[in-house]
């Protein structure tokens, strides 16, 4: 990327919005609006050491896992952010119980609806591991200036209007897509903006990668476990044995997988039987993006995308990556 010759997302977002024949400009703000906080959330997680922030707030979460305090960093920002924007009518988070309808003054008008893991990876926040953050917009369902309600947030995955996310590594980096293929976009700290690194992200369709939680193989199905036995047997045609590679923070390894080519599994296991992932905050906006990259997501029965959600914090086993490693993969899944 010449110095001269940089495309900021901002730049970008708005190149791109006459793509939407419907959009009058409140997506790009939106995405601009969400980019904002991801700049934030990105200084909180670089100050975390120094600024002693990082650790548990004693407070358990609506799944019942430990909070992490940049985790309600993250949740606020974005409440206070999207309040502020407009152009958003209703707000759900891994951290919340309940869908919120935002309090700003022209929310209600707001034609969107917006998802969000606000970090992802929490248990890596201690140990200066990459951490990341999730975000999924849909069009609201009910009528604009009216009371937005539940529906307009337990959309399937079809219906996404963009969904992208923040990998606060080496460096920060913000993806997304809009339906229209997925791009990758570089914090640079010394201007404060995301600049265009990645342009049209595109999965490879094989790869030697194979990313899950194996410490829990005892309790994974049967296929699963023959599946994990194939990829560690050699195999000069196919690569094998193919590498494992689990950071524990789905953005990341997801991140990793899709310019690398992998495949990421988190199946059902006997203590939890429909995975752990959580359908609305991180497959879904997941799966549209590695979709939109050129792979697949599916909970080993059928596509993520196409899962008519029943609640807010609903779980689903997941296989996403590389076409033909998922395919693979699902060849001893479903024998
Ligand atoms: P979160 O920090 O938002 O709760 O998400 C953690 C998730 C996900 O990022 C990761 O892939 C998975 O939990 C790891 O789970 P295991 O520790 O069970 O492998
Ligand atoms: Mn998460
Ligand atoms: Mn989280």
């Amino acid at each position: 990327m010449s110095q001269f010759n940089i495309t900021t997302l901002g730049q970008f977002i708005i190149e791109r919005q006459s793509e939407f024949k419907y959009a009058k400009g409140e997506l790009s703000r939106l995405l601009r609006d969400i980019s904002i906080a991801a700049k934030v959330i990105s200084r909180e997680v670089n100050k975390a050491g120094i600024a002693e922030i990082i650790g548990e707030t004693g407070e358990v979460n609506v799944q019942g896992e430990d909070v992490k305090k940049l985790d309600i960093i993250g949740n606020e920002m974005f409440i206070s952010t999207l309040s502020r924007g407009g152009e958003c009518c209703a707000f759900a988070s891994e951290e919340e119980d309940d869908m919120i309808a935002l309090k700003g003054i022209y929310s209600k008008n707001g034609k969107y609806v917006v998802c969000i893991d606000p970090l992802d990876g929490s248990s890596n926040i201690d140990v200066n591991v990459s951490i990341g953050t999730i975000f999924s917009i849909y069009l609201r369902i009910s009528e604009p200036g009216t009371e937005p309600d539940l529906k307009d947030v337990l959309q399937a995955g079809n219906k996404l209007v963009a969904a992208g996310y923040v990998v606060y590594g080496s460096s920060t980096m913000l993806v997304y897509t809009t339906g229209k293929g997925v791009n990758g976009f570089t914090l640079d700290p010394s201007i404060g903006e995301f600049c265009l690194s990645h342009p049209d992200i595109k999965t490879p369709k094989d790869g030697s990668i194979y990313s899950l939680n194996e410490g829990n193989s005892i309790d994974f199905p049967s296929g699963v476990v023959e599946y994990i036995n194939w990829c560690k047997q050699k195999d000069k045609e196919t690569k094998r044995p193919y590498s494992a590679r689990y950071i524990g923070s789905m953005v990341a390894d997801l991140h990793r997988n899709l310019l690398k080519g992998g495949v990421f599994i988190y199946p059902p296991t006997a203590k939890t039987p429909n995975g752990k992932l959580r359908l609305m905050f991180e497959c879904n906006p997941m799966a549209f993006i590695v979709e939109q990259a050129g792979g697949i997501a599916t909970t080993g029965k059928e596509r993520i995308m196409d899962i008519e959600p029943s609640e807010l914090h609903q779980r689903v086993p997941i296989f996403i990556g590389s076409e033909n490693m998922v395919k693979k993969a699902l060849e001893f899944v479903n024998k």
